[in-house]
C-alpha cells in the first residue's frame, strides 16, 4: 500500500516577495491533490509545539533548529508502516532542505526497504540539497526523483502532478 506523509506550515509566509497569509500550507494543497489522484490516505507531520505564525519568527526559529540540528517532536499518528511499502514524503523546503521536524519523522521511522517519493514546495531553491539529506538518513530506502513545485503554483500544479508520477511509476516493474 501506499501513503502520503507531509510536513506543511499554514501562516504567514512571503510568496513571489509578498507577505501573505496561508489557510493551508503549500506543502499540503499539493498532497491533497496526489491523495485524489492517487486515493490514498494522507498523514500530516504536526508540530507538538506550533511554530510561530510570523513569518520572521518561524525563518529564524528555522535557522536555529537547522543549525543545531534539532529533532522537534510531532505528534503521534498510526501510520502503519509494515502495510505500507511506497511513501510520498512531502516537505517545504526550509533553509535548503527539508525542515527538522521531517528529519524527526524519518529518524523515528524505520523505512529500509521502502520507496520513497519526495515532493517538495519552495520559493526557488527547488529541492535544495533534501535529496542528499535524504538519502543520508534513509540508505536503505529506494529514493526516487522528487517534485519541486513553487509556492506560488500550487493550486495550477496538477498536470506536473500527473506529468511525475506517471512517469515514475512507468518506470517500476
Ligand atoms: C522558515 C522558512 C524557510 C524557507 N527557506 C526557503 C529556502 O531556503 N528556499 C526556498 O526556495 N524557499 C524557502 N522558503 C519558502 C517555502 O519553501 C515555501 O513558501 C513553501 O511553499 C512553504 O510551504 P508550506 O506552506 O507547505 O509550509 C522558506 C519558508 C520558510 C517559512
Amino acid at each position: 500500500m501506499t501513503a502520503i506523509v507531509y510536513f506543511s506550515r499554514p501562516f504567514e509566509n512571503l510568496i513571489d516577495g509578498k507577505k501573505k497569509y496561508l489557510q493551508v500550507g503549500n506543502t499540503k494543497i499539493v498532497a491533497q491533490k496526489i491523495a485524489k489522484i492517487l486515493n490514498t490516505e494522507m498523514f500530516e507531520i504536526l508540530p507538538q509545539i506550533a511554530y510561530p505564525e510570523a513569518y520572521e519568527e518561524v525563518v529564524t526559529q528555522a535557522e536555529q533548529e537547522k543549525g543545531t540540528n534539532k529533532r522537534p517532536k510531532y505528534r503521534p499518528f498510526s501510520l502503519d508502516l509494515a502495510n505500507h511499502q511506497t511513501i510520498y514524503l512531502g516537505y517545504p523546503n526550509w533553509w535548503g532542505t527539508f525542515p527538522m521536524i521531517v528529519a524527526t519523522f524519518l529518524e523515528e521511522n524505520d523505512l529500509s526497504g521502502k520507496t520513497i517519493y519526495p515532493f517538495c514546495t519552495h520559493e526557488g531553491s527547488g529541492m535544495g540539497s533534501s535529496i542528499n539529506d535524504l538519502k543520508k538518513l534513509c540508505p536503505d530506502s529506494m529514493i526516487r526523483i522528487g517534485l519541486p513545485i513553487r509556492g506560488s503554483r500550487v493550486e495550477k500544479s496538477t498536470i506536473a502532478i500527473k506529468n511525475w508520477l506517471q512517469h515514475e511509476q512507468s518506470k517500476i516493474k
